[in-house]
């Protein structure tokens, strides 16, 4: 039997099935042009860690800086808080759809946040904030020289006082697999590559492929339809994110001049935990 080639950076099953879309697949990253609406469709409903930042925020008053902040899903509620929030974004496709639903929210909402389209790990906006946020652990698409690019311009940006807020996922241990665990290969399988099934606001069902080999320090999310016919072009996004363990993000900070002042585990279940770091300058 034939065996499909897997397509370059798209490992495991989702690098099997895209194989075998052949050339109806199109392939885009999750963040680009066509990438971002569908990221945007069944995303843009989900409230993990909202009520925890949303709370972490207020104890600070002052204005928002939000970094990667997408479509908005966090930034709409820091500014329900009131707040002035300059949202920081790198994808077009994604402040796009920022601004539009900021022209459709009431409340003042739209005159009270800045759009800025400049990359995370390296911005000059000539101010303070008393509060930096970076949240739906978005600091793993940062490689190390990008993640250290992060903290100085975190640390250039930070009002005296001010809070930096940011969330990662942290790895749950897992037993060891293998005989003796009873564990069959189908069982292993589905621990390196879980499959998620995710209704968007459109009503379109999407299957994510979360691919992460227990200790690789990197894993792959691939999105393809629920269905995919029989015929016709498919689109199918993908990334590969950094693992970021809460531990080693802490070290890195501390290198940095940035000192976890709590951490604040988020609801969840699966292979990983996130958690949401409160950080200050180093006294
Ligand atoms: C996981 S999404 C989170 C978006 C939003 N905060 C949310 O909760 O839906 C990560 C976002 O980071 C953006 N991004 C990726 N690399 C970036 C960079 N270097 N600088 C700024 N934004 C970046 C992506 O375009 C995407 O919108």
């Amino acid at each position: 039997m034939a065996v499909a080639l897997t397509p370059p950076n798209v490992p495991g099953r989702a690098g099997e099935l895209l194989a075998a879309l052949g050339d109806r697949a199109e392939l885009h990253d999750v963040y680009d042009e066509v990438g971002s609406p569908i990221y945007h469709d069944f995303s843009v409903t989900d409230t993990h860690e909202v009520r925890e930042l949303v709370g972490l925020v207020r104890r600070t008053p002052g204005a928002v800086l939000e970094l990667a902040a997408g479509s908005g899903r966090l930034t709409l509620p820091l500014l329900a808080l009131g707040r002035q929030v300059t949202a920081l974004e790198l994808s077009d496709g994604m402040l796009r759809l920022l601004d539009e639903r900021l022209a459709q929210a009431r409340g003042g909402l739209r005159e009270r946040c800045v759009p800025v389209r400049a990359d995370m790990s390296s911005f000059a906006l000539g101010r303070r904030f008393e509060v930096i946020v970076l949240g739906t652990t978005s600091v793993s698409l940062l490689d190390e020289k990008g993640r250290a690019g992060l903290y100085a311009a975190v640390r250039e940006h930070l009002a005296p006082g001010g809070r930096f807020l940011l969330s990662t996922a942290d790895i749950v241990p897992s037993p060891a697999p293998g005989p003796d665990a009873g564990e069959t290969a189908a069982e292993a399988e589905v621990e390196v590559e879980a499959v998620i099934d995710a209704v968007g606001v459109s009503g379109r069902v999407y299957r994510m492929h979360d691919h992460w080999p227990a200790g690789s320090d990197t894993r792959t999310v691939t999105i393809f339809p629920a269905t995919v016919g029989d015929e016709g072009p498919v689109t199918v996004c993908t990334t590969t994110v950094g693992v970021l363990p809460a531990d080693r993000l802490e070290t890195e900070l501390a290198a940095a001049g940035l000192t976890v002042l709590s951490r604040h585990p988020l609801p969840g279940a699966g292979r990983y935990r996130d958690v949401l770091l409160e950080v200050g300058v180093t006294a």
